[in-house]
């Protein structure tokens, strides 16, 4: 959720008021949540799948961090065994309405809170919302949540500097700054440019744990 979010609610025609609601407690409240839903229609990481597959085998056990509205949640299900999680009861509540027989974790991307290893970690457009040290704690967090050899799948906003819009944090990055992240313990499969709204916007990367 970011300044690029403003091109695609003008192109789903949501309004002012709606967007007032942005507040920092944007994922937290029900209304808010379900206008989510509503906005994402539409979106999947399905590309970015399609990119772990090559990497990591199917049936292997993936957490999938901040699962939201749950659409990558289902595209990861026919192929792995996926526990997916979220820090935002409201999303959790829908989570597990809408997917009763799906395994849901109340979790913190920076802290990741459980006793559970898995071979694959994923999120889509989520650690943006971290600022740099919550970043990198995040990801040491990651090492120790991954089995050997685990994998690492993880989009950005490609860009610069931070911003707050509409009250929730966004950190974009480019190449360098994910690889000085991530290098010290994981070898770098993949870092790639890609389109979610427009040409270059965002970034794929997928590492394999050292
Ligand atoms: C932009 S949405 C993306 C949701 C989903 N991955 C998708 O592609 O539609 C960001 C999601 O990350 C969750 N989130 C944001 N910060 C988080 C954090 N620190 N820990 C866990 N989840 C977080 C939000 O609740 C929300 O579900």
């Amino acid at each position: 959720m970011d300044s690029r979010f403003n091109e695609r609610r003008s192109e789903v025609g949501i309004g002012d008021a709606l967007i007032k609601k942005m507040s920092g407690e944007y994922y937290k409240t029900q209304k808010s949540v379900n206008e989510y839903i509503h906005l994402a229609k539409g979106f999947n990481g399905s590309e970015l799948i399609d990119k772990l597959k090559n990497v990591l085998q199917q049936h292997s056990i993936v957490l999938e961090i901040g699962s939201g509205p749950g659409t990558d949640w289902s595209i990861l299900n026919r192929f792995y065994k996926v526990v997916g999680s979220d820090f935002s009861l409201e999303f959790l509540n829908h989570l597990r309405y809408k997917y009763p027989t799906g395994e849901f974790l109340n979790l913190d991307a920076v802290t990741l809170k459980t006793e559970q290893k898995f071979d694959g970690i994923y999120s889509n457009k989520v650690l943006h919302h971290l600022k740099d040290k919550e970043l990198i704690e995040s990801i040491k967090n990651q090492h120790k949540t991954l089995n050997d050899g685990g994998i690492i799948c993880h989009s950005f906003w490609k860009g610069e500097d931070s911003e707050i819009f509409k009250g929730l944090f966004v950190n974009y990055h480019d190449k360098s700054s994910l690889r000085k992240f991530y290098e010290a313990g994981f070898d770098i499969l993949t870092l790639d440019t890609y389109k979610e709204f427009e040409d270059g916007d965002s970034l794929l990367l997928i590492g394999k744990k050292k």
